[in-house]
């Protein structure tokens, strides 16, 4: 392994050499046998979300989750090895400089993998028009190490590919898959046992729609805000269990395409989290009024009899489900709304 592993610490070291060196009979593993690597990931929504980390070196998570993956909408990333001093990081065709964060950030993760004396060349490109509010580290880690896996010919399997996606971002373990995905909490200390799995059963008439209220950097990254929330927040304690059961619930739903179950369960576990976040000191408060207004909106259409349920992650962007029946009045409802059917790419 490389010298310039400043930054990283024994244990993420030691977790790498297991999920790669197995898979390597001669220790090879640093041979480029590729002029450069591509990789190519979805962004996935969690119905059932990860917040928490019992482990922050490793991001190994308090609780499973539930995703999922979003088609057509991700991060395409290329990859080669360089002989110069420093990694050159193009984002959406802009070289961005070195002490960009998320320079930093890709760099210290590139240090596992990196042969010696030598730097990589990163273009990465979000599939996610930026407007849509979803430009996410999962989609990113994810093809970052398929990228990784295509340039040196590891030939991992996707689980390993989930395991190294999860040390870059743990949301990023379940980005490996299109359609339904669980990651599992794990038990070991090591981590080994917290990968992601695709779930096999699909749900043609599910669709997401993305409501877009603001795409700006979000005030508080999710790694610091679940730091927080987990070190100040006297309701998190709740939070791992009713998460697990929240998830149990969701696998049920998803296998007897109960649409009611999923989407009451979907929309109380995010918002029991984000009642985590504002329990957390300083507060965190992702919702805009609009973010508030649309939750509104999408009661009322309950109330109307409509099927309509919201998830929302670490920023103000609501996410929509519906069963295809209730498209029209949801483009009613919902003027500039992007709607995606995951199981049907039509
Ligand atoms: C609210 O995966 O971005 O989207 O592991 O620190 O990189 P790190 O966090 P990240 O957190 C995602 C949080 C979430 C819920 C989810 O995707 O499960």
């Amino acid at each position: 392994m490389s010298l310039i592993m400043t930054t990283t610490t024994l244990k993420q070291q030691v977790f790498v050499h297991h999920v790669i060196e197995h898979q390597l009979p001669h220790n090879n593993r640093l041979i480029t046998t590729q002029e450069y690597g591509i990789g190519q990931a979805p962004v996935n929504i969690a119905l059932s979300k990860y917040w928490g980390k019992r482990d922050a070196t490793l991001n190994l998570p308090m609780n499973s989750s539930v995703s999922i993956s979003l088609p057509d909408l991700g991060t395409k990333t290329t990859i080669c090895i360089t002989s110069t001093q420093q990694d050159a990081i193009w984002l959406n065709n802009e070289l961005l400089s070195n002490n960009h964060p998320f320079c930093i950030r890709l760099t210290a993760f590139l240090n596992f993998f990196r042969p010696p004396n030598s730097a990589f060349q990163v273009h990465t490109t979000n599939t996610v028009p930026t407007a849509a509010g979803l430009a996410s580290s999962a989609s990113g880690y994810a093809a970052l190490v398929l990228a990784l896996n295509d340039l040196f010919q590891w030939q991992l399997s996707t689980q390993k590919l989930s395991l190294l996606a999860r040390l870059g971002s743990g949301s990023a373990s379940r980005s490996l898959y299109s359609g339904f995905a669980i990651w599992h909490r794990g038990q070991q200390d090591n981590g080994l046992d917290s990968y992601a799995e695709p779930i096999d059963t699909q749900w043609p008439e599910l669709c997401i729609g993305l409501i877009k209220i603001n795409v700006q950097q979000k005030p508080i990254s999710s790694t610091t805000g679940m730091q927080n929330t987990v070190n100040t927040c006297d309701l998190y304690q709740a939070w791992p269990q009713q998460a697990e059961k929240n998830m149990q619930t969701i696998l049920e739903a998803i296998y007897i395409n109960d649409f009611e179950k999923l989407g009451e369960t979907v929309e109380h576990n995010a918002l029991s989290m984000h009642a985590t976040m504002m329990a957390t000191w300083p507060p965190i408060v992702y919702w805009q009024p609009e973010s508030l207004a649309a939750m509104q909106t999408v009661w009322l259409l309950r109330q109307q009899g409509i099927l309509v349920y919201f998830t929302m992650d670490a920023g103000p962007n609501l996410k929509l489900l519906f069963p295809e029946t209730e498209k029209p009045a949801i483009m009613q409802a919902f003027g500039d709304i992007q709607i995606i059917m995951p199981f049907n790419k039509n």
